[in-house]
């Protein structure tokens, strides 16, 4: 689950602050789906690394995965990630020196989480199209690649938790289609999905739909 409560985030930037976020206050279920819509700039971004445990919410109280985010260390909310929490990034953040199949491999370098490792990454690879660049580092594949290269990586060990920061951003019609079917894959199995989406998202239908306008649910 995600919970939310009065959650508001604000940036200092030389002397003006920003507040990027206003009194937020949703929950989404296990087994649910959740679509936040929102025009740029109108704190979409910022909503997905609140629940990561990214950063900081200036006020409110947020909880993902059973687990209050509030006094966390940096080092408790990275094993939090690690072990239940999955970020699919709107600029991929995928590590420029290894290849694509290393990349989706990253989250077996938490204890525990190699199993089959290596079997579901080339599974996910063929999935998602994307079963002859397993050799391709990040800059030899196209933007859309490296998207979907991202979102392997995210549901490679199962995670409760999926946040995917404009997932379908750089895909065509059917790319997408593909990227939220295993998005909706993911919440069949019982994980909770905060999608954040300009596009349209036709394909799948979300359990909840939030609009953001200037940091404030409508
Ligand atoms: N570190 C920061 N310091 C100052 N202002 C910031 C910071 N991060 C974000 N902002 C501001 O907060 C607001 C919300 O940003 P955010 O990235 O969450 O928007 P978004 O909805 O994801 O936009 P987009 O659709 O373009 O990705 C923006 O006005 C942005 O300029
Ligand atoms: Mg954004």
């Amino acid at each position: 689950m995600i919970q939310f409560d009065g959650v508001s985030k604000q940036f200092r930037k030389d002397n003006a602050v920003v507040r990027a976020l206003e009194d937020i206050t949703f929950r989404v279920e296990r087994g649910q789906l959740a679509l936040v819509r929102g025009p740029s700039g109108s704190g979409k971004t910022t909503l997905i690394n609140l629940a990561a445990g990214l950063t900081h919410a200036s006020r409110g109280s947020i909880r993902v995965a059973g687990t209050c985010l509030d006094g966390l260390s940096l080092r408790e909310r990275a094993a939090l990630r690690a072990r239940d929490v999955a970020v699919v990034f709107q600029l991929f953040h995928l590590v420029p020196y290894l290849t694509a199949l290393e990349n989706i491999l990253l989250p077996t370098l938490a204890p525990a989480k190699t199993g089959n490792a290596v079997e579901r990454a080339r599974e996910l690879l063929l999935e998602l199209g994307l079963e002859s660049r397993a050799s391709h580092y990040p800059d030899e594949m196209s933007a859309g690649e490296r998207q979907r290269c991202a979102l392997a990586r995210a549901l490679l060990t199962h995670p409760a938790v999926v946040l995917a920061d404009e997932p379908t951003g750089n895909l065509d019609p059917a790319s997408a289609d593909t990227v939220l079917a295993h998005l909706d894959r993911a919440r069949t199995r019982g994980a909770t999905v905060l999608l954040v989406s300009h596009q349209s998202v036709d394909s799948i239908r979300p359990d909840v739909t939030f609009e953001l306008c200037e940091g404030r649910l409508v």
